[in-house]
């Protein structure tokens, strides 16, 4: 087999994703403690991790105290090169979190066993739906009360819309949670509080061994006994495949903040879930392991430092071998271009590397070339399929407040919408530029990056919308009468492309009932 090969199966490129406090940076810290990337958890509260080496550079972010960043962990455990990709917690930066997933080959999903599935939750979930992204997920928090495990597990069914199978179960929960039955390697994990060291792990022969009784107690083990049974009766036989094909999700139940099922979560992970798979671009598919290197830019970050206004491209490896100082096409400019300084990031360091495989993240310092879902390659002209973006939920006219600054806030509106910070929108009939964002505080962010970047100030005034949606038709005439029809409400995207601004739920309705043969998208990939 070749390096090349032999390299991307040992890649392992995921993201961890919850609903806010759920514990995803919890347990972010406990793989980063298993794979040696650092030496201490717990003990230093995952907010100051949060707060100095996973993810932040950005001032904002400091100020703020939540995380604005998607960055990249990378370090190696046994044979295994992992990945993690941080994704942002606060719901205002979803759109981060969705793109993210695009350079993602499977998922772990953190839920918290008293709050079950969250909304946010619910969201990311569709998005691994539409592409099959396999997903494992981690039921968290079992060292508090919580709610019974059956029921988590229908609730995940019903509301992930995803068929489970339990691959370890809790013995009590909260004050009586004794340990966990690894379904997966029939062993018996015992729980000892302690937030730096791992759980005391017990061989045993089977479910009927003994020495379950004697350890958690005869009336835990009776019940765990039967719990297992119910499992085997109701759920199939756990299949790899099915899972990585994203119709099978695996479930296992910890504790992150007391490293607590946590070895058994990674220890499986490495073995069952996907190594880089082929990327499809609007040319071909793109196997891993063809020689010729190319990738897609899937998140551009910014240094919110106004004197050193850079930016870091993070670049997904989809095939073939990176190499520093190789020549690469820049499909959309058409230009070659020379890497001479891409850093990788490992074992929380930032640092210059030579090569890179399908599966990792290469951060290419950029000064504005490149824009959110650009290819890179080779030289062959393929170009990777879109990054998604999904219907707004807010929506804000901006206005220049400085006339003499109006071509700054020009450039600065186009770099932020390239980077991916918010979708912006030219109203057809006015003309005027509406910005969409999921939350309030990216208005927040692009005032304050246009006026630190780009000495621009503007202004936000309201507008009434209720959704974004993508129209298209196979029949042109209908197309153009919709558009005659409502083209006070009638905008283009960034790329161009026609979208309606429905300013209420009802008037969506009515359009969708007026013109059948319309399709409405609250996403632009379809
Ligand atoms: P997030 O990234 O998903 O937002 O969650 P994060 O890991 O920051 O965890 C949110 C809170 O839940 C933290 O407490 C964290 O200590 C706690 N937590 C995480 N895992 C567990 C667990 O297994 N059991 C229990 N009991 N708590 C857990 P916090 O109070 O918000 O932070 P702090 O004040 O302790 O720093």
């Amino acid at each position: 087999m070749s390096i090349l090969t032999d390299e991307i199966k040992r890649r392992r490129t995921f993201a961890i994703i919850s609903h806010p406090d759920a514990g995803k940076t919890t347990l972010t810290e406990k793989l980063l403690l298993f794979g040696g990337a650092i030496h201490v958890a717990g003990a230093v509260k995952s907010n100051k991790i949060k707060k100095t080496a996973t993810s932040d550079w950005m001032e904002i972010e400091k100020q703020r105290g939540i995380s604005v960043a998607t960055s990249v962990m990378g370090f190696n455990y046994g044979d295994y090169k992992i990945n993690i990709l941080d994704t942002p917690g606060h719901q205002d930066f979803a759109e981060d979190t969705y793109r993210t997933l695009t350079a993602v080959d499977s998922v772990i999903i953190v839920v918290d066993v008293a709050k079950g599935v969250e909304q946010q939750t619910r969201k990311l979930m569709e998005v691994c739906r539409m592409r099959n992204t396999p997903v494992i997920i981690f039921v968290n928090k079992l060292d508090r009360e919580g709610r019974d495990p059956f029921d988590i597990l229908d609730e995940l069914e019903s509301e992930l819309k995803i068929s489970v199978r339990p691959l370890s179960w809790p013995i009590g929960i909260g004050e009586k949670f004794k340990g966990v039955y690894n379904i997966y390697e029939n062993t018996l994990d015992l729980f000892k509080p302690d937030k730096q060291k791992v759980s005391e792990r017990l061989e045993i022969k089977d479910i009927d061994d003994p020495l379950i009784d004697e350890t958690v107690g005869e009336a835990e083990a009776n019940k765990l006994r039967e719990d297992i049974e119910l499992i085997e009766g109701v759920y199939p036989d756990f299949d790899p495949e099915a899972y990585r094909e994203g119709r099978i999700a695996p479930v296992f139940f910890g504790s992150a903040l007391n490293t607590f099922g946590v070895k058994e979560l990674l220890d499986c992970f490495v073995e069952i879930a996907p190594s880089p798979k082929p990327v499809a671009s609007k040319e071909r598919e793109i196997d891993p392991n063809e020689e010729n290197f190319s990738g897609f830019v899937f998140k551009i970050h910014a240094n919110m430092d106004p004197n050193h206004r850079s930016c870091i491209a993070f670049v997904k490896v989809c095939s073939g071998k990176f190499e520093r100082n190789a020549p690469y096409k820049h499909i959309r400019s058409g230009k070659v271009l020379r890497f001479a300084a891409p850093t990788a990031f490992m074992a929380q360091k930032k640092s210059i590397v030579d090569e890179a495989y399908p599966g990792d993240i290469v951060g290419i310092p950029d000064t504005g070339t490149f824009k959110i879902g650009d290819t890179l390659t080779s030289g062959e002209e393929i170009h990777f399929k879109d990054l998604p973006s999904f219907s707004p939920e807010m929506f804000k006219y901006i206005e220049n407040t400085d006339p003499m600054k109006s071509k700054q806030l020009e450039k600065g509106i186009q770099q932020l919408m390239d980077e991916g910070v918010a979708q912006l929108f030219i109203n057809q009939f006015n003309g005027r530029k509406i910005i969409g964002t999921v939350g309030q505080l990216q208005f927040e962010v692009i005032q304050y990056r246009l006026l630190h970047e780009y000495g621009a100030s503007c202004r936000w005034e309201p507008i009434s919308l209720y959704k974004a949606c993508w129209i298209e038709s196979d029949d042109q005439e209908a197309l153009e009468n919709f558009k005659k029809r409502k083209h006070q409400f009638m905008a283009k995207d960034k790329e161009g492309r026609d979208v309606f601004l429905a300013d209420s739920n009802y008037v969506l309705q009515m359009a969708q009932n007026d013109f059948p043969s319309i399709r409405f998208h609250f996403r632009s990939e379809f």
